[in-house]
């Protein structure tokens, strides 16, 4: 099924929670394990800026209908992010602009190269290379959604279930259009699917992980997704990835998730 830009556009909106009170965790509050798991997904969706940077130096840049949708995307993301730093603030924990500007002061060389490498890219494989983008950006929402979903069960705090939940329904949004770009661009080449096929092989790793300090990923990952719910969620995206052209059998979610239990 295609997810039109029009669909994102007719959805397209902040993250609202005015309507909760956020006190409610002075009586009820988060433990450790949960509050660490905010603070590396309050880190990546604030990184969301950032993988614009990189998306737009490829050829995605010259799709109009792509651009339209990673704007809302990122401004989407910005929102839960600052969503999920109102939580952080009610526990007390540093959140907003002054911990995002020390990550991000601290990435170093690697990520400083990041756009000359996606530069490099898109000289090399051209339009292919939004192909693996789009599959790329659709694993990605996949795990987060269900990364939410599996803290919201574990945490088990209503509140916050329910600011989770609203993230969950944004992030569903952005799977689709990405599953369809993703879709129509492996189907119409096959150059793109060896591509797209070989660079998650190799490369991918979980969204943050390549920001993120590798002891924090390994927690989130082995804290979400090495019980019987969490295989059953790995499961389930590995089944997604393989209904996308050319990238069945992958199962690059359970390689990564199995690695760590
Ligand atoms: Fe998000
Ligand atoms: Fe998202």
């Amino acid at each position: 099924m295609r997810f039109a830009i029009q669909d994102s556009k007719r959805l397209a909106d902040r993250l609202r929670w005015d309507d909760l009170d956020l006190s409610g965790f002075e009586e009820r509050p988060l433990d450790n394990d949960a509050l660490r798991c905010l603070l590396y997904m309050h880190d990546v969706e604030f990184h969301t800026a950032c993988y614009l940077r990189d998306l737009l130096v490829s050829p995605a840049h010259v799709d109009p209908d792509l651009t339209s949708f990673l704007s809302i995307w990122a401004y989407e993301e910005l929102w839960h992010g600052e969503a999920i730093a109102a939580v952080l603030a009610a526990h007390g924990e540093s959140s907003g602009g002054g911990r995002v500007h020390a990550m991000r002061t601290n990435l170093g060389a690697a990520d400083r190269i990041r756009p000359l490498v996606m530069l490099g890219g898109s000289w090399l494989a051209g339009d292919n290379l939004v192909a693996l983008q789009m599959a790329w950006g659709a694993i990605n929402e996949m795990t987060t959604q269900a990364g939410y979903a599996l803290l919201g069960a574990k945490a088990a705090n209503p509140l916050l279930s329910t600011l989770l939940k609203r993230i969950m329904v944004q992030e569903g949004r952005h799977l689709d259009f990405y599953a369809s770009q993703a879709d129509m661009r492996l189907a119409r080449s096959a150059k793109a699917r060896r591509l797209t096929r070989n660079a998650l092989r190799w490369l991918w790793s979980p969204v943050g992980s390549k920001v993120m300090p590798s002891d924090e990923t390994d927690f989130l990952t082995s804290y979400l997704f090495s019980d019987a719910q969490g295989i059953a969620a790995t499961r389930r995206i590995d089944r997604r990835i393989d209904r996308l052209p050319g990238l069945d059998g992958l199962n690059l979610a359970s390689r990564w998730f199995e690695r760590l239990s």
